[in-house]
């Protein structure tokens, strides 16, 4: 199964899609998370896509979707996925269906986060997430146990370099221009495509993705 995971940033597909996937036994694609590794490393794809991160803007169309089709392709068939932040772009949802349908597979599901925009800037600007391990907090609604320090590995908590709320603000444009578009796009397929209120505790959104992806 191909499950979609659309949402504006700050809405949780994140912490939702590693949620389902552990639940399920499916593979984890996030395409941001990707990306800030190739920064990390400083590959040619990370120093590429560093300034248009740093500025809340979108990596151009081609780097992700060679990126993503390298990916989807190097899977076992028969894994499921959630893909997460990919597709943002309509040209990118084409080349999605293309790449799936070259390796007999299709978009089985696409389920929409949704929260209002304050709520948004508010887990954005309070985010924390630990480099060594993946752990992701939160200063307003899940904080670490000691200020700074990851609670499962100890290592130092960092804040996105495009979590200021300026950036956050031209994330959030850039969704409702380029990504929200999808919906439309997406409702005139197969795929069901289901809408979810992200504005609730996490464990209530699971459920309600657990249920849709059942
Ligand atoms: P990406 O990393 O995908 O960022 P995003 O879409 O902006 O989403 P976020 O990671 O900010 O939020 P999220 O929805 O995952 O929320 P999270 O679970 O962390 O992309 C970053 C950049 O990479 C893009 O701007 C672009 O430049 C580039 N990029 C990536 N993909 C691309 C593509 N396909 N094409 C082109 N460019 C691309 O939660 C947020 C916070 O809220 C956390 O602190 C969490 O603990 C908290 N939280 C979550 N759920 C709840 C809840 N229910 N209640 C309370 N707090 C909660």
């Amino acid at each position: 199964m191909i499950v979609i995971l659309l949402g504006p940033p700050g809405v949780g597909k994140g912490t939702q899609a590693k949620l389902l996937c552990d639940k399920l036994g499916f593979r984890h694609v996030a395409t941001g998370d990707l990306l800030r590794a190739a920064k990390r490393e400083g590959t040619e794809l990370g120093r590429r896509a560093q300034a248009f991160m740093d500025r809340g803007e979108l990596v151009p169309d081609d780097v992700i979707i060679a990126m993503v089709e390298e990916l989807l392709g190097a899977l076992d068939p028969e894994v499921g996925v959630v893909l997460d932040g990919f597709p943002r772009t309509v040209p990118q949802a084409e080349a999605l269906a293309e790449a799936l349908a070259r390796m007999d597979r299709k978009v089985d599901r696409v389920l929409v986060l949704t929260a209002p925009d304050e709520v948004l800037v508010k887990r954005i600007t309070g985010r924390r997430s630990c480099p060594a391990c993946g752990s992701v907090y939160n200063v307003h609604f899940s904080p670490p146990r000691q200020d700074g320090e990851c609670d499962r590995c100890g290592a130092g908590l960092s804040h996105r370099a495009d979590d200021t709320p300026e950036t956050v603000q031209n994330r959030l444009d850039v969704y409702r221009e380029q990504t929200e578009p999808l919906v439309a796009f997406y409702s005139s397929g197969e795929a069901p495509v289901i809408s979810v209120d992200g504005d609730q505790s996490v464990d209530g959104v699971q459920a309600e993705l657990a249920s849709a992806v059942a």
